[in-house]
């Protein structure tokens, strides 16, 4: 036996973990016996358990990153739930934008037209987590997100605008979606510049425009300049049906 001074203090120590780990043996023993099973198979059992509370938690924190980049769109907590867990309904204009994203070569600018509640936002959410997240929480990858009432002033900030919190908008977002064209209420030059350019910056990246107009009011709207561009690196879809909003105040 050692002479150290502290021995008798670490020999107690020892005994307690000793007697400590027995116990520990015991109970498991005791528990194993209990739900009828070998003591290999309880200790399988808990490690399943623990790699299966692991993989929630995961899922979770992926669950969390894609609410926290679908935040700035406008749509309901509910409908940025139901995106976040994949369980949205494959509308049209899901179904395009899953194509357009998949095809490599597909022209850079997706224009989905429709009626209002058709599901068009909806699937410029879907496209934001598919592509990568507003945050870019996949390399290399950034989605801007614009009202295109707020394009005006995103796209040429004065220093009010600035002062008052307006984001400039990035025009080098890897994917950008302007959303609600045509909803902009006073197209002003300042729209109509940061309209086009925004068309001419992205002719080789990914954007998504939606709106409420027929293809022929782009035109009308918007002036040859844009039109002529989207015609050479768009496809533009109609997106026909009803209202996929609830009913529910009879308006
Ligand atoms: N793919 C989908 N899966 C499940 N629900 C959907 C889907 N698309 C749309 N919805 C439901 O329809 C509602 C309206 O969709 P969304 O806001 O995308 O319409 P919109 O075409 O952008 O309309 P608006 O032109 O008025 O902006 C959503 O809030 C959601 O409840
Ligand atoms: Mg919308």
């Amino acid at each position: 036996m050692s002479d150290h001074p502290m021995e008798p203090l670490r020999s107690v120590m020892r005994d307690a973990f000793r007697a400590q780990q027995a116990l520990a043996i015991e109970e498991e023993a005791a528990e194993a016996k209990a739900a009828g099973v070998t003591v290999a198979d309880l200790r399988k059992r808990r490690e399943d358990e623990k790699r299966a509370q692991e993989a929630e938690a995961e899922r979770e924190r992926v669950i969390g990153d894609r609410l926290r980049a679908l935040a700035s769109l406008p749509l309901t907590a509910a409908d940025c739930e139901a995106i976040a867990r994949g369980q949205h309904v494959d509308t049209r204009p899901v179904s395009h934008v899953q194509r357009w994203l998949a095809d490599e070569s597909a022209p850079a600018f997706l224009v989905l037209l429709g009626g209002v509640g058709t599901g068009k936002t909806y699937a410029t959410g879907l496209a934001a987590l598919e592509h990568g997240g507003t945050r870019g929480y996949l390399k290399g990858r950034s989605v801007e997100f614009c009202r295109a009432a707020d394009l005006g002033k995103r796209a040429d900030p004065w220093r009010a605008d600035l002062e008052a919190g307006v984001r400039p908008l990035n025009l080098d977002a890897s994917l950008l979606i302007l959303d609600d064209l045509g909803a902009e209420r006073d197209a002003d030059a300042r729209f109509h510049e940061g309209l086009f350019r925004l068309v001419d910056a992205r002719l080789d990246r990914r954007t998504i425009i939606t709106a409420n107009l027929a293809k022929a009011d782009i035109r009308a709207r918007y002036g040859e300049r844009i039109a002529d561009r989207l015609n050479h690196v768009g496809r533009a879809v109609e997106i026909g049906g009803k209202s996929l909003r609830r009913q529910g105040a009879g308006l």
